[in-house]
């Protein structure tokens, strides 16, 4: 059993490295492989959006590949992120948006067991880094089994919070029994948010709420002066991330290729005065 570990941030043993540590120790301990990957310390390239990856390979050289190949020969995945401007930093992002690749190797990710562990810096400040994250996560098909957000500004301030290593150790416990075929559903500790993504920007309409990331709806019921939000119990097969809906997403994406295709050189006829017209401007030395 392998469990691989994604760290997004630059800084070594600070809050997000720690605690990816701290949980793939219990993996160790419990008897699993481990390994972990720094992204800030790899060649993460922008994705060019010419949708080569739909037929072949990606044609971008660098190291993207190379992280699908290990989470490829992982039973789980663990990221741990900080939190940078509301969301997540600069090298998770250039992974996530090279994701559309991945649908070339099928569904080989398809209800693998993730963690995954966000830090923030300020009370309040978290916004959408969990939700990014989960992004990825729900989008390759893994199934999300525990996460942690924890408040810790200065690097390595976990390390003096003892329940939080703690709690980190359990989330990789967890993430290990799930990939063991020992725990199968989805394990959370927080009340309110979406029981697939974890995400607590849920948009209200009338006595409803919505997950925008999954897709699904949940009831809100007033429960002795409090709002609670229930979900229904099949919420993934009836989310964006079930197979189904997976697949449907992945026709639409190849017929609005297709589609372009039939239209490309009506497109181009009409790109030539626009072309004509370049306000873009570089640094010296790109000229
Ligand atoms: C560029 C940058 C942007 C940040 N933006 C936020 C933010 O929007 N909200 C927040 O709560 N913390 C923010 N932080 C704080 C980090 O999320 C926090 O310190 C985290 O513990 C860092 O994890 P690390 O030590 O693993 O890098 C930011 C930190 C940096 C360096």
């Amino acid at each position: 059993m392998r469990v691989l570990g994604i760290t997004s941030s630059y800084r070594r043993l600070g809050n997000t490295d720690i605690l990816l540590r701290a949980a793939l120790m219990r993996i160790k301990e419990l008897g699993g492989d481990v390994a972990a990957i720094c992204l800030p310390r790899l060649e993460l390239k922008i994705c060019k959006a010419c949708y080569h990856c739909f037929w072949e390979d990606c044609m971008i050289q660098d190291d993207v590949e190379w992280v699908y190949d290990e989470m490829e020969k992982s039973d789980a995945l663990i990221i741990s992120t900080p939190t940078y401007i509301l969301s997540i930093p600069g090298a998770l992002k250039l992974l996530v948006d090279r994701l559309l690749s991945l649908y070339r190797r099928g569904d080989i990710f398809l209800g693998r067991p993730a963690g995954l562990i966000v830090a923030y810096g300020v009370e309040g400040w978290s916004g959408l880094a969990l939700e990014n994250t989960s992004t990825f996560l729900l989008a390759t098909g893994y199934r999300i089994v525990d996460f942690i957000k924890v408040r810790a500004a200065i690097p390595g301030e976990v390390l003096l919070m003892d329940d939080i290593i703690s709690r980190a150790r359990l989330l990789g416990e967890r993430v290990y029994k799930a990939a063991s075929g020992e725990a199968t559903s989805p394990i959370y500790t927080k009340e309110n948010c979406c029981p697939i993504c974890g995400s607590e920007a849920l948009h209200i309409i009338k006595d409803k709420v919505r997950c925008p990331l999954c897709d699904i709806e949940g009831q809100i019921e007033l429960i002795d002066g409090e709002v609670k939000v229930m979900f229904p119990k099949d919420a993934y097969e009836k989310s964006r991330w079930s197979k189904e809906r997976r697949m449907e997403h992945l026709e639409y994406l190849v017929s609005s290729v297709n589609e372009y295709m039939d239209v490309k050189d009506q497109i181009l006829e009409r790109t030539k005065e626009f072309l004509a017209f370049n306000p873009y401007i570089k640094p010296e030395e790109y000229k």
